[in-house]
């Protein structure tokens, strides 16, 4: 990573009293055969506020999604992901008073973690705007280093549909269109699941006839999702990760079968448990939601959630 530091700056930087708003999308990765590699921003949002303080300590506010649960301290994954920024660029961090509003469900495959690094990496630029450029590039990869894989948190900060790869000189991502046709539907649990415990479940290897039959349908899924949404059903196909999977979210498999049984490009969302169906119209959407009411043995929250186009935004508060 280059960034650039005015000389300027290289003594202490005194941030006090700047303060930015931050909204970061909720993302599906996966999206069945591009494991750890495709990803779709959707629309459905956490929102933060942060300010650079002179406090002793830092000043945390949760409301929403992982009020009473998350910590309050330095631990907190925001603050976790804003220290590392600014770590890497070598500016010292100031307290910060954070404000946040969520809506993402945590644990779920909707990339709340993703999202929480995102808005630490960009709420980071966005205080250090003037002092430190951070280009997409850098943002990618300070918050890919926290996160472990770039599928999640590539479309959190670029919106839409993203592909995202690694080389050595860090990960890079490709932000695509998605066809007006697609309409994502995510089927909610109430219970959680670990990408942790989901990432322990596959194997190291795999056949070679799998590893082809997953490159030809995460191409395909890539001509499906921004021209042919009626391909979407072959091409959300996948050997790679959903069935070594299967067997920690059982209700999951059972009712993603159900789904494309009934012609429904059903797929676990991220590392799941919930269920991505990428709908080619709105009515087939409304048919999905139905046959998941029959069919679940346990409750599931349907979220009818457009696609996200414009990924993270930061924007400076003035007094
Ligand atoms: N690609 C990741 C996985 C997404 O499936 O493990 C979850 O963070």
């Amino acid at each position: 990573m280059s960034v650039t530091v005015p000389q300027a700056s290289t003594g202490p930087v005194d941030l006090v009293g700047r303060r930015v708003r931050v909204k970061v999308p909720a993302t599906s990765a996966n999206l069945g055969p591009g494991f750890d590699t495709l990803g779709l921003a959707l629309a459905r949002y956490d929102e933060l506020e942060i300010e650079a303080t002179d406090a002793a300590a830092h000043d945390i506010e949760v409301h929403g999604v992982g009020e009473g649960e998350v910590p309050l301290d330095e631990t907190h994954l925001v603050v976790r992901a804003m220290a590392h920024t600014f770590s890497r660029v070598g500016v010292e961090m100031p307290s910060i008073r954070l404000v946040a509003h969520n809506t993402i469900p945590h644990g779920r495959g909707l990339g709340s973690s993703g999202a929480a690094i995102v808005a630490g990496v960009v709420a980071a630029s966005g205080l250090l705007e003037g002092v430190v450029e951070l280009s997409a590039d850098d943002l990618l990869e300070i918050a890919t280093e926290l996160e472990g894989h770039p599928d999640n948190v590539a479309p959190a900060l670029f919106g839409g549909l993203t592909i995202a790869w690694v080389t050595p000189e860090g990960p890079r991502h490709k932000k695509l269109i998605v066809h007006r046709g697609v309409s994502p539907l995510v089927l909610v649990p109430e219970h959680e699941m670990s990408t942790a415990l989901a990432r322990s479940l596959q194997p190291q290897s795999v056949p070679h006839e799998d590893a082809v039959f997953n490159v030809s349908r995460s191409a395909l899924l890539i001509a499906a999702l921004i021209q042919s949404p009626e391909l979407l059903l072959q091409a959300t196909e996948d050997k790679l990760h959903q069935n070594y999977r299967a067997q920690a979210m059982p209700e999951t498999d059972r009712l993603i079968r159900v789904l494309r049984a009934a012609g429904h490009p059903a797929v676990v969302s991220g590392a799941g448990p919930s269920i991505l169906v990428l709908a080619s119209d709105p009515s087939a959407r409304a048919e999905a939601v139905r046959l998941v009411e029959e069919s679940a043995e346990t409750a599931w929250q349907p979220l009818p959630l457009a696609v996200d186009f414009l990924g993270a935004t930061v924007t400076p508060v003035a007094d």
